[in-house]
């Protein structure tokens, strides 16, 4: 069995340095969130199944607005996105100038840490969201914090959303892996994976776990597990990691199954 550490290799600091280069390096392309843009795509969808229009909604740790700008199409829906790397918001800015003037009008983007949420209003948002951002804290205590002051930024009856990566998911699919004779899929020194168990004892009693969702459960399996394997049968060159290749376009289509996805939706309502 793996042993979590309860930091993560890099410090704060250093983590957002990286974010930082990330978004000078790639700009407003997917790969300054995530370089598995169609994992991506997967969690935009089961994200948005739970937007409805009219909702207004914070998306904490937003970087280039990349999923934000999705969040914001149904009717009449309102999104503030923050994140903390100036460079990530003024790329959303951007992006926001790039849409319908109808949307751009619904989008707002502000630099902002979720570690230090007082200027934002508690209980004013129908749905709180993350997606990879809890990870990038550094410690256990502060995505403890963090998932308690997201919390509170919910409304009565509202959703908090946490797409995260977990330590359950990442551990099933390296003993997928072991199975087949392939080393283990560390975890990046820019994060610490979440105890499920963790996420919802930080909400707390004023939050009721509805669902979790395991949207690229099958994606993991055909793309971290098949692919290699079948890259190593056919002694052929393949980049395994690349979300272009037509593989991964089916491995996308393949309907949710399992527990074996590192990264996984928590669907947590407010009483
Ligand atoms: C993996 S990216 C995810 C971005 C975005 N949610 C998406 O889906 O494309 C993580 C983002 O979280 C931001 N972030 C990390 N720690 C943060 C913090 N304490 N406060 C605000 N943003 C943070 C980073 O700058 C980065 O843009």
């Amino acid at each position: 069995m793996e042993h979590r550490e309860e930091h993560s290799a890099l410090g704060a600091d250093e983590i957002a340095a990286f974010w930082a280069a990330q978004a000078e390096k790639h700009g407003l392309d997917p790969a300054a969130s995530w370089s598995d843009w169609r994992a991506i795509e997967l969690e935009i969808a089961a994200i948005s199944h739970y937007v409805a229009p009219g909702m207004t909604i914070l998306d904490a740790g937003c970087a280039t607005g990349y999923s934000t700008v999705c969040f914001a199409r149904p009717d009449g829906v309102r999104v503030l996105g923050i994140d903390y790397i100036e460079k990530m918001i003024d790329l959303a800015e951007q992006r926001r100038g790039s849409m319908p003037a109808e949307i751009a009008a619904r989008l707002e983007f502000r630099v902002g840490d979720i570690r230090a949420l007082d200027g934002i209003p508690e209980a004013a948002f129908d749905l709180v969201v993350t997606t990879r951002v809890l990870i990038n804290l550094g410690t256990a205590s502060e995505q403890r914090e963090a998932i308690e002051a997201l919390g509170q930024r919910v409304r009565p009856g509202g959703l908090l959303l946490l797409s995260e990566a977990t330590v359950g998911g990442w551990q099933r699919l390296n003993a997928l892996r072991r199975e087949w004779g392939l080393p283990d899929i560390g975890v990046p020194s820019f994060n610490l994976y979440l105890e499920e168990s963790a996420i919802v004892e930080s909400a707390g009693d004023d939050f009721i776990l509805e669902n979790v969702e395991n949207f690229a459960s099958s994606y993991f399996v055909a793309t971290r597990l098949l692919k290699p394997i079948l890259a190593q049968a056919a002694a052929h060159d393949v980049d395994v990691a690349d979300p272009n290749a037509e593989f991964n376009r089916w491995a996308s289509l393949l309907p949710a199954a399992g527990d074996y996805g590192t990264q996984k939706l928590f669907v947590l309502r407010r009483r």
